[in-house]
């Protein structure tokens, strides 16, 4: 299952990356404010679901574009064909595509893959987590003053902006730095190759967060909501760490959580 995901993922980076190079040929439309959504995510995705149905047509799907199809409850799909569209639609080369396999409810397979560095992140649960075939696993340190922290800012939707702010004004004095690039799923591939060692941010969607916290997980990170439960899925309120820093990362955002933004049941 993970080879038919690194196939379809490849699949999908080809046609980006051939788009890429006449970003002025495409048609792009506008979801809502500032969600833009370009043929190219539609022919990424089409090109995903044929690859993954053709190998196992009985699956069912969960894509950002195309929503959910098939009812079969052992296997979902989820998956972001481009993760980054605002990025992609820029010229600015970070954005990769994102692919998941749920079995019964539980992430089992995820492929990362970032067609500017040609770098494929793979992971299965129990199997640990690699980067192309090179093991990774997430960073080693212990002070959250010492580490480099990935988030992603608001910029569609604007209802915590003021929490989000308190936040990122507390973080960006506690760490050595923050970094916003633009595409959820490769800041926690960031996190599982030890690259930064935290990332939080509010209210992503399935597509977003499912391939890579599987990867944190299998290198050895953890995944939680912002009061560090299960709800992260779910809500789209994820922080991902190594195991020395997720709480200290929780530490500094709780005296910020609004009602809405605790762990749902
Ligand atoms: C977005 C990116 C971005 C994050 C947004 C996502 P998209 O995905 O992951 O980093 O801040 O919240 O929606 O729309 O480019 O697939
Ligand atoms: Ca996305
Ligand atoms: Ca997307």
């Amino acid at each position: 299952m993970l080879n038919t995901a690194v196939k379809a993922a490849r699949r999908a980076g080809n046609i980006i990356t051939r788009a890429s190079q006449d970003l002025g040929a495409l048609t792009v439309r506008n979801k809502k404010h500032n969600d833009y959504v370009s043929e190219v995510d539609h022919a990424a995705e089409k090109v995903i679901i044929e690859t993954l149905l053709e190998a196992y047509p009985n699956h069912a799907i969960l894509g950002e574009e195309s929503g959910q199809s098939g009812n079969n409850a052992d296997y979902l799909w989820i998956i972001d064909p481009l993760d980054g569209t605002t990025n992609f639609l820029h010229g600015f080369p970070q954005y990769c595509v994102s692919i998941a396999l749920q079995h019964r409810g539980v992430l089992d397979q995820a492929v990362i893959f970032d067609p500017n560095r040609n770098d494929l992140y793979t992971a299965t649960k129990g199997r640990g987590a690699f980067l192309n075939d090179r093991r990774i696993r997430v960073g080693k340190r212990d002070k959250l003053q010492e580490c480099l922290i990935g988030t992603g800012l608001p910029f569609r939707d604007f209802t915590h902006v003021d929490t989000y702010v308190g936040m990122f004004k507390d973080m960006m004095q506690k760490t050595s730095g923050l970094r916003r690039p633009g595409s959820a799923a490769l800041d926690l591939a960031y996190v599982a190759s030890g690259w930064y060692d935290g990332f939080w941010e509010i209210g992503l969607s399935k597509w977003d967060i499912a391939a890579g916290a599987l990867l944190v997980q299998e290198a050895g990170g953890l995944v939680g909501d912002f009061e560090g439960n299960e709800s992260w899925l779910e809500t789209g309120n994820i922080v991902a760490g190594n195991p020395k820093i997720l709480g200290q990362i929780l530490q500094v955002l709780a005296p910020h959580l609004t009602e809405s933004l605790r762990s749902k049941n």
